[in-house]
């Protein structure tokens, strides 16, 4: 069987974490945060890092930082991880969801305008597969109307809108190391601080309320309660980890492309039969994070999994639109969203991971076409 899914590992993780074993700061903000921290800041000229636990944890540390009051609203695309909305809902805000466009999952300022009130204080963008929202369209109305752009990032490691880096043009980004992701430590996260005004307060909010990251740099000589916090700062361990996989970022991103190019070079211009593949708009560039097609129909969606399957392969769905949901359906102001139940519907994802032989992708592709040319 070829698995959905196989999480990268360089080899080298376990050297680093028995260094940590034998060092003296194994909680967290040590050598290890600090190398990753100076690789993103460096390499994508973000203003401040701050690795988290989780994605999760890097959208709370977010909506935290939004400072939202009662009745505040936030919004987030509904064809989403239940994070992008609970982080907000966490701080009281009321979540309205946007549909997302016809062309991918993401949203658009055509979807935002009509929802936006004098209650608006933030919008939550996922760039959906690492490929980027129209960020230039929406940061100008948000601008215009003092609301606060969060970029959930989770997917974006090392892709950019128009040559700048995702993740760093929204005030604040959250980008995601789950196991699932390009580059990632089993759970992890990380936090991007791009608009000043948040600078001091994030890293308080990281170190549980405190300013200790101050005392550490020799700033104060004591340090103490300043402001609400949690635990959002992972422990060297998992700091080591994911270094070792920064060191490899360009072989792992230069395999997954290969191997997203190879499906693309034998699918695209040659389905038939209703499948569709996504669109990547000209300002965005292509991290091969994930490999998806549509399917016309959830019942043809459902026959292609079990056909893929009895084929030796594990292909999958992705999210349930979070408008849809048990715990959100009745607090949802009844709207239909219908692009966002197109793609909890028909959206497949095709295996994708730095082991899959470019043969294993040609065979997986030859099974997509060897499908559409039967139904
Ligand atoms: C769009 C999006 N946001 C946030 C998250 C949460 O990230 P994590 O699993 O690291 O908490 C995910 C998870 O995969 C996601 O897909």
């Amino acid at each position: 069987m070829i698995p959905f899914n196989k999480p990268y590992c360089s080899g080298r993780e376990l050297k680093y974490m028995e260094q940590v074993c034998h060092s003296t700061t194994m909680s967290g903000n040590g050598d290890f945060t600090k190398k990753c921290h100076a690789f993103f800041e460096e390499k994508y000229g973000f203003k401040k890092v701050l690795l988290c636990t989780s994605g999760t944890d890097a959208l709370e540390m977010c909506a935290m930082l939004c400072d939202l009051k009662p009745g505040d609203e936030v919004i987030v695309p509904s064809y989403t991880f239940v994070s992008t909305a609970i982080a907000f809902l966490r701080e009281g805000a009321k979540v309205v969801f946007a549909d997302s466009g016809s062309q991918n999952p993401n949203i658009t300022l055509d979807a935002i305008r009509p929802l936006v009130t004098e209650r608006t204080r933030v919008i939550a963008v996922v760039h959906y597969a690492g490929v980027a929202c129209d960020m230039d369209a929406i940061m100008q109305f948000a601008d215009e109307r003092g609301i606060l752009v969060v970029e959930d990032a989770a997917h974006s490691i090392d892709a950019s809108y128009k040559g700048r880096p995702l993740g760093g043009i929204g005030h604040l980004g959250a980008f995601s190391f789950h196991e699932t992701k390009n580059i990632n430590c089993g759970e992890g996260g990380m936090l991007v601080v791009n608009d000043e005004r948040f600078l001091r307060r994030a890293e308080i909010i990281w170190e549980k309320g405190t300013n200790r990251a101050e005392f550490y740099r020799g700033m104060v000589n004591k340090y103490g309660w300043c402001d609400m916090g949690s635990s959002f700062l992972p422990s060297e361990f998992n700091a080591a980890y994911l270094w070792a996989q920064l060191e490899q970022m360009e072989d792992i991103q230069e395999k997954r492309l290969a191997i997203w190019n190879t499906y693309d070079s034998i699918l695209r211009g040659n389905l038939k039969n209703g499948m569709v593949l996504p669109v990547l708009p000209d300002f965005a560039t292509n991290n091969a994070h994930i490999y998806y097609l549509l399917c016309p129909s959830l019942e043809y969606r459902t026959a292609f999994l079990k056909y893929l399957k009895e084929n030796g392969v594990v292909a999958t769905f992705h999210y349930l639109a979070l408008h849809n949901s048990v715990y959100y359906r009745d607090r949802h102001d009844g709207r239909a969203l219908p692009n966002c139940d197109r793609y909890e519907n028909c959206l497949v994802r095709l295996p994708l991971y730095y082991e899959l032989s470019l043969e294993e992708a040609e065979s997986i592709a030859r099974l997509v076409l060897a499908f559409d040319g039967q139904s």
